[in-house]
Formats: structure tokens, C-alpha cells, sequence
């Protein structure tokens, strides 16, 4: 066995059918007495029912969280919290939702109740990101990692079936670079392993039946433990080339974390052989970057960046900018090599391995 360093980082995980009736109690447990509950503005029903069961613990709603979470957004978020006394913030949404709580806490140390309703797993770890004059800037504080998260199946029935194909593979991205991080450790090792599969099986069923109350719960299950793997290692080349991609050219975040993730893995098999085979082994496949390739195309998600808004002639930037900065990644960042995996995924080819 590897050598390694293990963290355990405090987080209080309520999980079920109709666990959100838990909501009261927990923000009790807490010890919170006004909540500012903050959702998208898509999402305004669910933060009035989230507010509606907290009664007077409620202190008002911001409903104003987008993607990337804006500094003016965040600015205008904790000018609410302050002026209306708020103790807490109750993240009701995606990512985007998390990430404006996440935003308020940095600022002021307020706790963080999230009630996630995609699968890209932001509650469970402690990395932030704030986007200032066209740049997001990443950084990673405890005093964000959200207290208490409640994960209820029930309210992921509404996520759009071709978001939560694109949702889940974003999640599974966080387990397969947590298998080859360079932090990597035998208990994130499990959790990545047991994510990846569980969103595996979900996936074709909710395709199928996108009210799957089973698969909806796997799903989520996955979601939690794929989100923990991504708070608890380094992650390598395809988060990064992902967040460039995001960033620079704006591109949707699952969608680009679901065409991307099979190339990168391509990129890295040789150099990290026993990741790919436990990715492999979890999908139920022979190889890690065809299995979730087909994964993301056999479900109805996008296999190509050139379908997304990606212009050929933006890639040669891309593999500039992922080159700018060293990180650790299981094979070295070579030029041409780097230039062939981003044409792959422009062009939404299967991986040859
Ligand atoms: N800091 C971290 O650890 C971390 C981890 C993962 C993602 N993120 C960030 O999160 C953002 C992406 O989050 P996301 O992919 O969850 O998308 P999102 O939060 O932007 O949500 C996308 C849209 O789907 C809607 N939505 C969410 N759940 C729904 C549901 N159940 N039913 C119907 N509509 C629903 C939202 O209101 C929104 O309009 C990115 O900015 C990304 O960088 C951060």
C-alpha cells in the first residue's frame, strides 16, 4: 500500500427520501436563528418553500445566484445577509448556489446549510471560486465547506434528464482524477470507486424514467461521494483544461466536464494504469475513457466540443494556457499530445483505448 496523508474534513450529511423535512432541526442543530435562503432565480419556488418551512428562522431570500458567482453577486449577497442579521445561509440549488453561499461565508464566517439538487458535489468540499473582471479565481478555505448538507432525492426529480446525464459525468470526473491524484489515499480510493459506479448504474435508468426515485437516490449517493474525493485530493489535467475552457471561452460547465473527461483519461491511461482499471472495473467496462464516453453518448449527452460553441481555431489557446502553469498530473504535459486530446474532444471522436 501507498504511503499517504489523510484529512478528514468536518461535514454533517443528512440523506434521503424527504430528508428536506429535516430542514428545522437541523438549522436548529445549527444553532442558527435567521437563515438567508439563496437559490437561482429559476429555482425562487424552492427557496420559498425551503423559507416557508423555516417560518420566523427565515430572514429573506436572494434569489439572484448565477454561474461563476460574479463579485458584484457576491458583494450584493453579503450586503443582504448583513443588513437583515442573517446567522446562516441556506444554499438551496447547483453549484452556482453553493458557490454564492460559499462566496458569503468567505467573507463573513457565516455557516453554510446546502441542499443540493444537481450532482456536481461543490457542498462537500472547501474550494470557492469568485469570477472578477473576467477571471475566476479559485482558492480553498475551511470556513466555506458548508456545515450541514442535506441531500434529498426528491428534489433532483426536476433536474432535466439531458442536465443530470451531463451533471453526473461531471460528477464521476472528480472520482477519476481522485484515483490518480498525486495526494490520492485508500479511503478516497473507495468513495471514488463506489461513486463512479453507483453513477453508472443511475444514469441509463433516469434516462429512461427521469422519476426513478432509485436511481435519482443512487445518483445523488454518488454525487456526495464523488464530491468528497474532489474536496479531499488534487485534481489534475482535465479539471484544469475544464476550468480554462469554462472560463476563457464560457463554455457550460457539465457539458464541458462530460466531453472533455474521456480524452483526458485517454491522455493519462498509460501513466496511471490501476485508476483506469478501477474506473473501468466500476463502469462495468473494458476501458475507462470508451466507458465513459459511451456513458455520455449512449445517454443523450454531448460528445463533441465543436457542439457546444467551441471554434477549432480557439484550441491552439487552450493548449497554451493549460501549459502556462505546472500541476501534477500523471503523464507530463507534452505540447502535441495536449493538442491532439483537445482535437479529439473537439471533434467528439471515441477514444481508440
Ligand atoms: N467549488 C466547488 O467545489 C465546485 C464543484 C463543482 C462545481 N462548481 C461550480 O458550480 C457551477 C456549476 O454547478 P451546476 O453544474 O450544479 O449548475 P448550476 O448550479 O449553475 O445550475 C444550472 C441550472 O440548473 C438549475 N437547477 C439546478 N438544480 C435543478 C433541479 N433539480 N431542477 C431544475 N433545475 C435545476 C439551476 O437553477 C440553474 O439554472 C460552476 O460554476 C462550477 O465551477 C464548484
Amino acid at each position: 500500500m501507498q504511503s499517504f496523508v489523510y484529512v478528514a474534513q468536518p461535514a454533517r450529511v443528512v440523506f434521503g427520501q424527504g430528508s428536506l423535512t429535516r430542514l428545522p432541526q437541523e438549522i436548529e442543530a445549527l444553532g442558527a436563528q435567521k437563515a438567508l435562503v439563496l437559490s437561482t432565480p429559476e429555482q425562487r419556488a424552492s427557496a420559498e418553500r425551503v423559507a416557508g418551512m423555516l417560518g420566523s428562522r427565515a430572514a429573506g431570500i436572494f434569489d439572484r445566484a448565477v454561474m461563476h458567482v460574479p463579485i458584484e453577486t457576491a458583494r450584493e449577497a453579503r450586503e443582504v445577509a448583513r443588513k437583515l442579521g442573517a446567522d446562516c445561509a441556506v444554499a438551496i440549488g447547483g453549484g452556482s448556489t453553493v458557490g454564492l453561499g460559499k462566496a458569503i461565508a468567505l467573507d463573513s464566517g457565516l455557516p453554510i446549510l446546502a441542499i443540493p439538487t444537481t450532482y456536481a458535489g461543490s457542498e462537500m468540499t472547501p474550494i470557492y471560486g469568485i469570477t472578477e473582471a473576467g477571471l475566476k479565481k479559485t482558492g480553498r478555505d475551511l470556513r466555506v465547506l458548508p456545515r450541514t448538507v442535506i441531500y434529498d432525492p426528491e428534489l433532483s426529480m426536476g433536474l432535466p434528464v439531458p442536465m443530470s446525464v451531463t451533471s453526473g459525468i461531471n460528477a464521476i470526473a472528480h472520482a477519476a482524477e481522485g484515483l490518480y491524484a498525486h495526494d490520492a489515499n485508500p479511503v478516497m480510493g473507495l468513495m471514488a470507486r463506489e461513486g463512479i459506479a453507483a453513477i453508472g448504474r443511475a444514469l441509463p435508468r433516469i434516462r429512461r424514467q427521469a422519476h426513478d426515485a432509485e436511481a435519482r437516490s443512487d445518483a445523488l449517493y454518488g454525487a456526495w461521494l464523488c464530491g468528497t474525493v474532489l474536496g479531499h485530493v488534487g485534481m489534475a489535467l482535465h479539471h484544469k483544461l475544464c476550468h480554462t475552457l469554462g472560463g476563457t471561452f464560457n463554455l457550460p460547465h457539465a457539458e464541458t466536464h462530460t466531453i472533455v473527461l474521456p480524452h483526458a483519461l485517454a491522455y493519462n491511461a498509460e501513466a496511471a494504469p490501476l485508476a483506469m482499471q478501477h474506473i473501468a472495473q466500476a463502469l462495468g467496462t473494458g476501458s475507462a475513457p470508451q466507458g465513459v464516453y459511451d456513458l455520455a453518448r449512449d445517454n443523450g449527452a454531448p460528445v463533441a466540443l465543436r457542439d457546444i460553441g467551441m471554434k477549432e481555431a480557439d484550441l491552439q489557446k487552450i493548449c497554451d494556457l493549460a501549459l502556462q502553469n505546472q500541476y501534477p498530473n500523471p503523464r507530463p504535459l507534452e505540447r502535441l499530445a495536449l493538442l491532439q486530446l483537445l482535437h479529439d474532444a473537439w471533434s467528439g471522436v471515441r477514444p481508440r483505448h
